[in-house]
């Protein structure tokens, strides 16, 4: 590690469901980065046109005028299919786009043309169709290459695609004379050359996932976007009756761009670079969660990025000043998901006794128990209903600001009851089916709501105690509660804890501040040369999974077994299933605590994780192979797995003639 990694390049970043907060060590004190005065800034972002996007507070502020264009609660949605559709309307004097597509694009996404609007101008390489056709006679890339084929056909007529010859002339020569035989990347080169000469104004962007192409294009002043990219940032639809342009985000944008706003808005503060972050996420992220969120951060500019489990990061805070051995309960109560953790700290050494959690319950589900008591007021008085979109008979945007208003409204009666025994809700201005505006008035009491939210706080409880008991332990073990997270505020939530042990857990004044402590402690550890931590701290850290693979008739094989201590790395070897087989599928899952008796990929309780293809396999009889499977389990709770495969003389098969593909690098 270089010496220029001083303190203050590295940030400790609890990226939470509805706040994040971010801390950095310096001077031998913790100290938060401010947003608008405050260390806490909302997940939240908002888009005031597609190309622009405002964070944190201000954000809020403008999305409750325009729910439409907010995204909130991307941390939820990681690794689901969610995406936020955004619509906006196409300004009238836009400039036109202009795209040039690299032929191997067309390989990776046969369909691409469909993807543009008829306001952006696409430049073909003349020959595009003749290179898909010879793709389409070899057999890897036959079928892209027909649909492709058949995709350029149907819409070449359209005036917006363009086919341009190449002339290699137009290139400076020093390019040309690096790579003399890479005619591919000529002749795409040579057309948006073309294309830029023709109007130097124009915006120019070439499509392609290829490096080297990159490099080139950079070396002329090519804009390029990556197949990824453009998928993510431009995937724009048109309606062009309505000149409505759509922009889909999925959650991991979303957290890139939330990442990307944290960090340069933490080297203002800070006034200095910063390199790397520890991002924490909760307990029960699955693989796939945690592999996004840590690619969000790259994506975002951090050059590293280590993901640590939100409750460890909360016991190292603790650990840090505790000479004595005790066991902690951290229980974790936070807008989207509740995490309980028991841990055993002291001496500097914290390790992990047990891991408990729900990612899908949270603030957000108490908050939408109160606007369901809503619903059933606005039901019983004016007959209107919210429950349903079809039932309401509201046009979409007052259903959607309806909703918004009720939200806003359920959430500050909900901060009001930790307070004060009764609220009233107040909606001036709600939209009932005859397009009037009503007024919404009524009581809410601390008892009341205490009643509604039973179940949530019986799962919640129930998460404890199952924890507790499959840790080995009793409720009489638990030497201090910990609690974190804004929902830990309210007070039934609280006395139930109480009631459950028998003794007050400890609120520290700063749980909103433990978490991103707790992940500088870390990178301190992980980045900081000069030792600002003294007393080192390890931890053990263990599977929360089972993580295995799907071998025939989908049988789950366990690799690492839940509850196994970090890093593990472990090998199991396997073999062909036929004579001749010719390619070889490894797919990787995790299983959920408390779901053993699922042996079957598809049982419940079970996720896919990542998978290995293998191909161009030599000839060989069935069970001639050896084909060793090695899983690799890191502290960061990533999972890496790689295939060897050996004769049966047992001499490693040259890793040159077997092509192996992992999902997650796709
Ligand atoms: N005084 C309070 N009473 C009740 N709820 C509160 C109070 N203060 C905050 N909350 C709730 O706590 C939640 C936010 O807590 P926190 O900031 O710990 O969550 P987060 O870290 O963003 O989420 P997560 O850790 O689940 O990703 C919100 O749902 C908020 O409504
Ligand atoms: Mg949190």
């Amino acid at each position: 590690m270089s010496t220029e990694n001083n303190i203050g390049t590295y940030l400790g970043i609890d990226l939470g469901t509805s706040n994040t907060v971010v801390s950095f060590f310096k001077s031998g004190k913790f100290e938060q980065v401010k947003f608008k005065r405050k260390n806490i800034i909302p997940s939240a972002l908002y888009y005031e046109n597609k190309d622009k996007v405002i964070f944190g507070d201000i954000a809020l502020k403008k999305g409750s005028n325009d729910p439409s264009h907010l995204i909130t609660a991307f941390k939820r949605d990681m690794g689901s299919n969610n995406k936020y559709t955004l619509s906006f309307e196409n300004d009238e004097n836009k400039t036109c786009n202009h795209y040039i597509i690299d032929t191997n694009i067309f390989i990776k996404e046969p369909g691409i043309l469909n993807s543009f609007s008829l306001d952006d101008k696409i430049h073909l390489s003349l020959t595009v169709q003749s290179e898909l056709s010879h793709r389409k006679k070899q057999k890897e890339t036959s079928v892209a290459a027909e649909i492709a084929l058949d995709s350029i056909n149907n819409i070449s007529d359209q005036e917006n695609i363009v086919f341009e010859e190449s002339n290699r002339d137009l290139l400076p020569e020093d390019l040309t004379a690096n790579s003399p035989n890479d005619d591919n990347d000529n002749r795409i080169l040579s057309v948006a050359v073309k294309v830029k000469n023709e109007d130097l104004n124009q915006q120019i962007k070439l499509i392609t996932n290829d490096n080297g192409l990159i490099l080139k294009a950079k070396a002329i002043k090519v804009d390029c976007l990556t197949l990824e990219d453009f998928r993510t940032s431009r995937n724009i639809s048109v309606d062009n009756n309505l000149q409505i342009t759509q922009l889909i985000v999925t959650p991991q944008k979303a957290s890139e761009l939330f990442l990307k706003y944290i960090k340069s808005e933490s080297e203002t503060f800070i006034k200095g670079d910063i390199n790397s972050a520890v991002i924490t996420v909760p307990a029960n992220f699955n693989q796939s969660q945690v592999e996004l969120t840590k690619k969000a951060g790259l994506n975002a500019g951090f050059k590293d990025i280590r993901i640590m489990k939100e409750p460890i990061a909360a016991g190292m805070a603790y650990a840090l000043d505790r000479e004595d051995n005790k066991k902690i309960l951290v229980y974790d109560f936070g807008g989207g998901t509740f995490d309980a953790t028991f841990l055993e700290v002291g001496s500097n050494k914290l390790s992990v006794l047990g891991v408990h959690g729900d990612s899908k319950l949270g603030g957000e589900d108490i908050t939408k128990i109160i606007e369901e008591l809503i619903y059933d007021e606005l039901e019983d008085t004016v007959e209107l209903s919210m429950f349903d979109f079809e039932e309401s008979e509201l046009d979409k945007e007052s259903f959607v600001k309806n909703k918004f208003a009720i939200k806003k409204i359920a959430e500050d009666a909900k901060l009001t009851l930790s307070e004060y025994e009764d609220t009233t809700i107040e909606i001036p201005s709600l939209i009932n089916k005859n397009n009037e505006l009503i007024n919404l008035n009524m009581e809410l009491t601390r008892a009341q709501f205490d009643d509604a939210i039973i179940d949530i706080r019986k799962r919640s409880l129930d998460i404890v105690k199952e924890l507790i008991s499959t840790s080995g332990f009793t409720a009489k073990d638990v030497d201090m509660i910990v609690m974190a997270g804004g929902s830990s505020n309210i007070p039934s939530i609280y006395s139930s804890i109480e009631d459950t042990f028998g003794f007050s857990p400890l609120i520290n004044k700063d749980t909103a501040l433990v978490i991103s402590e707790g992940a500088v402690i870390e990178a301190i550890q992980l980045w900081d040369i000069s030792n600002a931590v003294q007393e080192r701290i390890s931890y053990n850290d263990k599977a929360l999974f089972d993580f295995g693979i799907g071998m025939k008739s989908n049988k789950f094989d366990v690799l690492v077994p839940i509850h196994h201590l970090l890093p593990y790395r472990v090998e199991k070897n396997y073999t062909t299933e036929k004579n001749n087989q010719e390619s070889l599928l490894i797919r990787a899952f995790q299983r959920r605590e408390g779901y053993e008796k699922s042996i079957k990929t598809h049982d419940k309780g079970l996720e896919f994780v990542d998978e290995l293809v293998v191909y161009n396999l030599p000839p060989s009889a069935v069970g001639e192979f050896k084909i060793k499977v090695t899983f690799e389990l890191t502290k960061d709770d990533t999972l890496n797995m790689s295939v060897l495969i050996y004769d049966k003389d047992n001499n490693e098969i040259d890793s040159n003639n077997v092509k192996i593909k992992k999902a997650s690098q796709e």
